[in-house]
């Protein structure tokens, strides 16, 4: 860890521009380098807005499982807002992390992918609210359709065609679908369109959660 470096980095960063600079970091460098109290606090005094933390240090990529400790204690050393992550899955989860690191918010990545409905899962349970329910898998094919119509429109439909495989990878398995090659042989954003079509009326699919 080069915390001189990183000061450096971050002060020129928010040096450069106009909005709030946000930062996101994970717990150290290895179990023997726990350092985000201390890179928090260089974070803070560089300018930094809101800090989001992983709970895993580098060397554990995505081994193991996230801890929450690390979080806590920084949340009770800086002023800026800090959200938690890493393995928030679920509305008990979030408000267990959420209780656990007394974080600001919470940030959420693979739990997310092809379940976008997660977060108004969790919203409402946070505001104890009943939970909207999982869509129905004509819902999903329906959303997932939205979802890469606009791709399309970003990336233009090459690289939209190729982006797509992984989030239809996400969302077949939500449908429980088993296709590991099918959708990937396609090539024109009308096939995938005429992928999900079929699988709506073949009713191939079922919700799994
Ligand atoms: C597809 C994908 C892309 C990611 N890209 C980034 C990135 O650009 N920068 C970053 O700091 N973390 C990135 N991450 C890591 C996540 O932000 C997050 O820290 C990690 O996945 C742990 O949270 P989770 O258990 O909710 O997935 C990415 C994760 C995934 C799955």
């Amino acid at each position: 860890a080069q915390p001189d470096l990183v000061a450096e980095l971050l002060k020129a960063t928010v040096a450069a521009v106009d909005v709030p600079v946000s930062l996101k970091i994970r717990t150290g460098v290895d179990a023997q380098q726990i350092n985000a109290l201390a890179i928090a606090r260089i974070a803070e005094d560089a300018g930094i807005s809101l800090l989001s933390i992983h709970g895993r240090h580098r060397a554990q990529r995505y081994e193991g499982q996230a801890e929450y400790d690390t979080i806590a204690q920084v949340v009770d050393v800086v002023d800026i807002p800090v959200l938690a992550n890493g393995d928030i899955d679920s509305p008990a989860k979030a408000r267990s992390v959420l209780d656990h690191t007394g974080a600001a918010g919470i940030m959420i990545g693979r739990a997310a992918l092809g379940r976008p409905w997660l977060f108004a899962q969790i919203k409402a349970a946070l505001n104890g609210l009943p939970a909207p329910p999982t869509p129905q898998p004509h819902e999903i094919l329906a959303l997932l359709q939205k979802q890469l119509t606009a791709i399309y429109q970003h990336y233009g439909e090459q690289t939209g065609v190729r982006i797509a495989r992984k989030h239809w990878k996400w969302y077949s398995k939500q449908l429980d679908i088993d296709d590991a090659a099918g959708f990937n042989r396609l090539q024109t954003a009308s096939e995938q369109h005429q992928w999900l079509l079929a699988c709506a009326e073949n009713q191939i699919t079922k919700p799994n959660r």
